[in-house]
């Protein structure tokens, strides 16, 4: 029913030629036709080949550098419904150098993107099934009806969006930074297999990350030794799926070039490791290494691990890596082995910290100003010890405890699919 009522004219707007009035007469979204299809195939060139990983980057790829306040200034006054303010046809005025077709499709793009990009990061931080655009309308017989986009949140039909990939890999980037800036630390437990993550993700964790040990032992490779990139890379690829934000161990970079692996990677976050094979990179050597990806890559979380502290070097060393690598543009640091309540309170003050799972609460690791738990390797552990565990209850003759086959299955089902990704 939904596919047909799609499938009816989108209502006619009048002609303009000025401000919001004009941008609304020359866009893709309220055309229909051949002037639809002329349109429509100018729009999606337009974004064709962008990679952005932030709104500002697609800003810039639609040669609208800085101007992210006016689209949001527009963007609520863009449906033909909705009262137009003097302000928002300002706004037009300042971005339209031109009266073209193409002029009105890249401004189009960036209020097309605007609030519907920041409502999907919104469902991926609270988990809020319903759909970020939840009805369009519809000219039909009697009027303009509104069409419920329930099942179809990137629409369906001749003008179903076409940024749907750029939409969720923006989105999902947007969600997992706010996600270390809120009230609660967040829990990030750590995945080694695509249905290990899918099964975290169906069980309510709002984000995934690897662990390396996972991902190198399950392939029989040792961690840390730089040895598990096509592993770990291959792993993301099939993560990129999820419906949540994903992070990804990537340990010191694997022996490439750390800005190159992160950009061609596709994930929310990455961890990267100032710890080497036999060793630890000088601070300077880490900086540069920060500081290129986040060129690179802007809008993928960088976490810097940093290795002195399980090291046994004075925290002094660690605080002043941790300040160099944040002047560097990470977005937050990890220091595994770190439990000291003092030594935590510290660091905490200079940017979003992660610590390993302890012994403390999240609420009083919270307390403390830690912003990320993550998990590391103990659940691979776990599941090692849990599927030994079970086959000795086998062979000991008592009950084994397990997950049903159908359960999997529907969890493999349900992980690649969600109403809001
Ligand atoms: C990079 C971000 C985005 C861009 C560039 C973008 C662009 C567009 C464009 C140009 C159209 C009009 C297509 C046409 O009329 O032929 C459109 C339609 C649509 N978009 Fe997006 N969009 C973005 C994000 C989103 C997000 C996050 C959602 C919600 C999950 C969404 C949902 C929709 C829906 C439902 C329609 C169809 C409306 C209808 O059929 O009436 N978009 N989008």
């Amino acid at each position: 029913m939904t596919e047909e009522l799609l499938s009816l004219p989108v209502p006619q707007v009048p002609a303009g030629d000025h401000g919001v009035a004009w941008l609304r007469a020359n866009v893709v979204r309220f055309s229909n036709g051949a002037e639809h299809q002329r349109r429509r195939a100018l729009t999606t060139k337009l974004i064709e080949n962008v990679h952005a990983t932030t709104l500002d980057e697609l800003a810039n790829a639609l040669n609208l550098s800085g101007s992210l306040d006016d689209i949001a200034v527009i963007a609520p006054c863009y449906q033909p419904h909705e009262p137009i303010t003097a302000e928002a046809d300002a706004a037009v005025e300042r971005l339209a150098r031109d009266r073209g077709e193409e002029t009105a499709a890249r401004i189009g793009l960036l209020v097309q993107a605007w609030a519907a990009t920041h409502a999907l990061a919104a469902r991926f931080r609270t988990g809020d099934p319903t759909p970020p655009v939840p009805i369009t309308r519809r000219a039909a017989e009697g009027g303009v009806i509104e069409v419920s986009l329930e099942g179809h949140p990137f629409g369906h039909g001749s003008h179903a969006c076409p940024g749907r990939t750029l939409a969720t890999k923006i989105a999902k980037n947007m969600a997992f930074r706010a996600m270390h800036h809120q009230d609660e630390p967040l829990v990030l437990p750590n995945a080694w297999d695509y249905t290990s993550a899918a099964a975290l993700h169906a069980a309510g964790f709002k984000a995934i990350g690897t662990t390396s040990l996972g991902v190198a032992a399950a392939h029989g490779i040792p961690d840390g030794m730089g040895l598990a990139g096509e592993q770990a890379t291959a792993l993301a690829a099939l993560l990129r799926d999820l419906p949540c934000p994903v992070t990804v161990d990537l340990e010191s970079g694997f022996g490439q070039d750390p800005a190159e692996l992160v950009a061609g990677l596709d994930a929310a976050g990455v961890n990267l490791e100032d710890g080497r094979p036999h060793g630890l990179a000088t601070p300077e050597e880490q900086a540069l290494i920060i500081s290129r990806v986040r060129e690179r890559a802007p809008g993928v979380f960088l976490n810097a691990r940093i290795d002195t502290h399980w090291h046994g070097i004075a925290i002094e060393e660690t605080g002043e890596r941790a300040k160099r690598y944040v002047d560097a543009g990470a977005d937050g640091i990890f220091v595994p082995g770190l439990t000291e309540p003092r030594d935590i309170e510290k660091l905490a003050s200079l940017a979003p910290l992660n610590v390993l799972a302890q012994q403390r609460t999240p609420q009083e690791l919270g307390n403390l100003g830690v912003r990320r738990i993550s998990t590391g390797s103990l659940l691979f552990r776990a599941a090692l010890q849990h599927t030994v565990a079970t086959a000795e209850a086998v062979r000991d003759g008592k009950t084994p405890q397990a997950l049903g086959y159908a359960a999997v299955q529907e969890l493999i089902s349900r992980g690649t699919r969600s109403a809001a990704g």
